[in-house]
């Protein structure tokens, strides 16, 4: 306990001014090089795990046929090109999401694209999908032995070459593909808000006809869905009835917001030059309330995940209370520090034990059972 509150203090008196005193986007790079770097030694890995790592039996979960050992997931964009997949189990995530990977290398939208709103507690990220590529990924996966489970987010490539829908399929089918056997599930992004051509599978029409030929694909393993932070309860309804014709175990909720306008903003952060989708703080309620929603519509028959504005453990609990089974976080993690990993599992065992549940599946919804009890 004792280190874990000098870690924290070490990152914010310390680690923080000198990375938020830095570009974004250079502070990011940095970052996955140093953790690839700490996760290729032994003991490197050990000290990691004894500054962040907290283990408690009441937080593991088989889900989908696969364990986890705690509810706590690197999200999406974080780990682009899964540099990471050896540190972060001894940080203390019980999963990892890699990608958004996407068939062809990818270099993004033009520079600058990642930008903090600091009394926000949000980023402005205009990446565009930024990545190696499905062939390279899975040549750096291929002979890796996970520790966690790995959860593979596939999206269509950015660019022209895409817009048109049977081509934007055949790229999603063609990364979904290639990186078939690396991994444990599948999420298929179709919420990606800043890349060429918007969000197009986000319509139900055009999600079936991608979900039609993603059921050829011959595979055990679970698929789920990312799904956009603003769309309405009827929008969302509407991909749920979809996904019920097809071969999907579950959902994301959810991606960046683009709405400039959330109370949770500090407009005075705002400048006219940042674009993109907004991370942290103000996507936390959109997020709650979609993930209620879902979970009052669809009960256990889909995998929640919940994501957006994880900064405590309180705020972890939230979401599972609301219906995830699992949450997954990266604004936090900036923000707060690695060790923030620990404390969110720690605190989410302290909550549970408050409330008087003895495994965190009896959480699961909990908010809904108390309302009809
Ligand atoms: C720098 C950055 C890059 C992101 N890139 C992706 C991505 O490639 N694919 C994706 O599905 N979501 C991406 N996201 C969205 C996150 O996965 C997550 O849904 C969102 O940031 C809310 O979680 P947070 O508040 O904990 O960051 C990205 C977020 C950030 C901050």
């Amino acid at each position: 306990m004792f280190a874990t509150k000098l870690q924290r203090l070490g990152y914010r008196h310390l680690c923080k001014p000198f990375f938020f005193h830095r570009d974004p986007e250079w502070t990011h790079d940095t970052v996955c090089t140093v953790g690839e770097y700490l996760g290729r030694y032994k003991t490197t890995r050990a000290f990691a795990r004894k500054m962040c790592a907290y283990e408690h039996s009441c937080l593991q979960q088989t889900l989908l046929g696969i364990f986890f050992p705690n509810p706590i997931g690197l999200t999406e964009g974080f780990d682009k090109n899964a540099r990471l997949t050896r540190i972060l189990p001894d940080v203390g995530f019980g999963y990892e999401m890699i990608g958004s990977v996407t068939a062809e290398p990818c270099e993004g939208n033009a520079k600058p694209r990642l930008w903090r709103l600091p009394k926000s507690r949000a980023l402005v990220v205009y990446y565009g999908l930024k990545n190696d590529g499905a062939d390279e990924i899975h040549h750096r996966l291929e002979k890796e032995r996970f520790h966690i489970p790995v959860g593979v987010s596939i999206a269509k490539t950015n660019g022209p070459q895409t817009v048109e829908m049977s081509a934007g399929i055949q790229d999603y089918k063609k990364g979904f593909t290639t990186m078939l056997d690396i991994g444990h599930f599948f999420v298929i992004n179709i919420s990606c808000p800043n890349a060429f051509g918007g969000e197009p599978f986000s319509d139900p029409v055009r999600l079936d006809a991608l979900l039609t030929e993603l059921d050829t694909v011959e595979t055990k393993k679970p698929l789920l869905l990312k799904i956009a932070a603003d769309l309405s309860f009827e929008e969302l309804d509407r991909l749920i009835a979809v996904m019920d014709n097809h071969r999907v175990h579950g959902m994301i909720l959810a991606n960046l917001t683009k709405k400039y306008d959330r109370p949770e903003i500090v407009q005075t952060e705002l400048q006219s030059f940042m674009k993109g989708g907004i991370s942290g703080r103000p996507t936390s309620e959109l997020s709650n309330s979609l993930i209620a929603h879902a979970y009052l519509e669809v009960g256990d028959r889909y995998l929640i995940i919940g994501a957006g504005g994880i900064f405590t453990a309180e705020d972890a609990y939230e979401k599972i209370c609301q219906g995830a089974s699992l949450v997954q976080l990266a604004t936090g993690m900036i923000f707060e520090g690695p060790q923030l990993i620990g404390e969110l599992n720690k605190g989410l065992a302290e909550l549970m034990q408050r409330d008087g549940f003895k495994h965190i599946q009896e959480a699961v919804g909990s908010a809904h059972k108390k309302q009809y009890a």
